[in-house]
């Protein structure tokens, strides 16, 4: 009884004399290290998904999409967002993540969900083609799966002539879907297309048709257009 009342007493007075370091000083406290995958799971996962798939933006965690675009375009497109509702998210930028630790995620993504990517034909950017080019090959290509170009027939995966979509969506955007499809969705909108040789592939002109084709059904008044 005693030496536990002693012990209580000591406990308090160190406490209160100040002995026990309750407290560190601020220079003894390390940091916790900054991982790619602390900072992607805090940052990107909501959008892009938690395992890097399976989001409503596209899948970051695909080896032919991260040895495609080049690693500047990944650093600009992270820290500066894109125009539309993909954030600018380094703290250059306003965002919340330190501009160092951009370069640690854009690293550590190429490292592991790139590893053995096999880089497109079509490269991740490029200029606007022909609209009407790119209505034709629409109609050929994509309107099977996506619909008449109205923006109202669904087809058999969903309209993208939609004007609403069309005003979420940069041009990029829909590039990359083009070139890359959602292979976490099974889609591939670069190819076989129901009804043509099943080699077809879209060239590069033919991608920047379809893509200058689609903007041109983007309404322009309070368009999020980059
Ligand atoms: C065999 C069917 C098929 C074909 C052909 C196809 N797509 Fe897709 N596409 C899909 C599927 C499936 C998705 C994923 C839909 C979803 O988000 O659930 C998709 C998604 C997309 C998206 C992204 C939608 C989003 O979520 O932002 C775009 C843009 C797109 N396709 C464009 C095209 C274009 C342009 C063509 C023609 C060059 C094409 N696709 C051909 C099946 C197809
Ligand atoms: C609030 C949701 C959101 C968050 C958070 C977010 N993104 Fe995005 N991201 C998007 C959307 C939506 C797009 C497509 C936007 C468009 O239309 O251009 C996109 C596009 C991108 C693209 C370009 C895709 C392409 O080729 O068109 C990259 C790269 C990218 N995001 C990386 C990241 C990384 C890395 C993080 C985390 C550091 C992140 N994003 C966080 C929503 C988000």
């Amino acid at each position: 009884m005693m030496r536990a009342l002693l012990t209580t007493t000591f406990v308090l007075c160190a406490a209160a004399c100040g002995k026990i370091p309750l407290q560190q000083p601020a220079s003894a406290i390390k940091a916790p290290a900054v991982t790619w995958q602390g900072v992607y799971a805090a940052n990107c996962a909501a959008c892009h998904g938690v395992t890097g798939e399976l989001g409503g933006a596209r899948p970051m965690k695909n080896a032919a999409y991260l040895a495609t675009i080049p690693r500047d375009k990944l650093v600009e497109v992270t820290s500066k967002g894109q125009g539309t509702l993909m954030p600018a998210l380094a703290a250059s930028q306003g965002g919340p993540i330190a501009d160092a630790d951009v370069q640690t995620l854009v690293d550590g993504m190429i490292g592991e969900w790139g590893k053995g990517g096999t880089p497109a034909s079509v490269a991740w950017e490029g200029p606007l083609g022909n609209a009407d080019n790119g209505a034709t090959l629409y109609a050929a290509n994509c309107q099977t799966c996506h619909g008449a170009a109205n923006g109202k027939a669904p087809g058999t995966h969903g309209s993208i002539t939609d004007p609403n979509y069309l005003r979420l969506v940069s041009d990029q955007s829909l590039r990359s879907s083009i070139v890359f499809g959602r292979a976490d969705l099974h889609a591939s909108c670069d190819g076989p297309y129901p009804g043509q040789a099943a080699n077809k592939r879209m060239t590069s002109s033919e991608v920047a048709d379809v893509v200058a084709f689609l903007a041109s059904k983007r309404p322009q008044m309070g368009s999020t257009k980059r």
